[in-house]
């Protein structure tokens, strides 16, 4: 069992890691009582009964499968049933599932009854090695991505890699694309392995470090104000691909073009572009610019009429940097 602690002052967590740990997680819990699972219908239905056995009756909500369902819509039909079943404000949410899952979950419990514990049991690659840890959960608008949200820590997070099994190729790879995303701001070890044959055989190690990587990101700023931005280094771009594809661009798919983009013009562009091909990940802009520039205009890193982009000129170096918004569009032609 490798467990890695997540000091945070105000809630300290840890993250479990172990090959079959989903057929006895329970045993680290105080209790299994008023226990509520959320997971969504893409989930094979096996690790639903084992989570489910081992609690005592709980509440079961699954949703359908997809980016549409981290919406208000769910936000608050889960919750009026939550009232409506009388869980009370020591009940537990364990989100099973990817990072849709993770952020809606998070969401409903940092809010239901003012906050009620929160479990992740993350089931995809990408919300196994970021999505789970950190504390990030929201819902979307129809507008824009992750815009109704807070910060909310689970109490633990449970991850079983045999569970990826099941997952399909293209998942797989999108949680890939943010795993050499920690190589190229923090960690290029991380890439030396993807980039042999056999990475797949160190594939608990390479959740470990990355979870290492975002862990020591988020614990020097844990409310995203400053340091924190450069784990969203590629996701400016990738965020508006993945909205203007309405959700066709995976998740990974977007941030591995975002990421492209933005090291166009370095060293490492090529070593970048093939580990990308590698993993069958696109790496050209699909749509021109102007149109995603509207997109790119509502992200979350506009303060004080600056956007604020991730940049990484050297391996293993992020740094972030400011452009006014007027100056974005002309900024990114001049990059990319
Ligand atoms: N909160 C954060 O810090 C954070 C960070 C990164 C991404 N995100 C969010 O995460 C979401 C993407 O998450 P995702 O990539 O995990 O996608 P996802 O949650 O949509 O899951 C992808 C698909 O895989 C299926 N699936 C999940 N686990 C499976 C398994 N073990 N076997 C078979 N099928 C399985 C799901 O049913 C779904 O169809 C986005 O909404 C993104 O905004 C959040």
């Amino acid at each position: 069992m490798t467990k890695i602690n997540i000091p945070l002052p105000s809630t300290p967590y840890n993250v479990y890691l172990e090959e079959h740990l989903l057929d006895h997680f329970s045993s680290y819990l105080t209790t299994v009582d008023d226990m509520v699972i959320i997971t969504d219908s893409g989930i094979p239905t096996a690790y639903v009964h084992t989570v489910k056995e081992q609690l005592n009756d709980p509440l079961v909500f699954t949703i359908p499968a997809g980016e549409e369902s981290k919406s208000l819509t769910n936000y608050q039909a889960i919750i009026e049933e939550m009232i409506a079943q009388n869980i009370p404000k020591s009940g537990t949410v364990i989100a099973l599932g990817g990072g849709v899952v993770g952020d809606l979950s998070g969401f409903i419990a940092s809010t239901y009854m003012r906050g009620i514990s929160f479990i992740q049991i993350p089931t995809t690659l990408l919300s196994q090695i970021d999505s789970s840890v950190g504390g990030k959960v929201a819902v979307n608008s129809k507008l824009a991505k992750n815009a109704i949200g807070t910060f909310y820590q689970p109490k633990a997070v449970f991850i079983d890699p045999i569970v990826l099994n099941t997952l399909e190729e293209n998942q797989l790879h999108s949680g890939l694309a943010e795993m050499i995303k920690y190589g190229l701001i923090k960690e290029p070890s991380i890439i030396d392995i993807l980039e042999k044959d056999d990475w797949r055989s160190n594939l608990l190690e390479l959740i470990e470090m990355s979870i290492i990587v975002k862990r020591d990101i988020v614990l020097q700023d844990e409310f995203d104000q400053g340091i924190r931005h450069i784990l969203n280094y590629g996701h400016t771009l990738g965020h508006a691909i993945e909205q203007h594809s309405n959700y066709q661009f995976l998740h990974g798919e977007g941030i591995a073009i975002g990421m492209a983009c933005m090291a166009r013009k370095t060293p490492f562009y090529q070593r970048l572009v093939a580990v990308l091909k590698q993993f069958d990940l696109p790496y050209t802009l699909p749509y021109p610019l102007k149109e995603l520039v509207p997109y790119i205009l509502k992200d979350k890193k506009v303060h004080d009429k600056f956007l604020h982009f991730v940049l990484v000129e050297t391996l293993g170096q992020a740094i972030i940097k400011p452009i006014p918004i007027e100056k974005v569009q002309e900024y990114l032609e001049e990059i990319i």
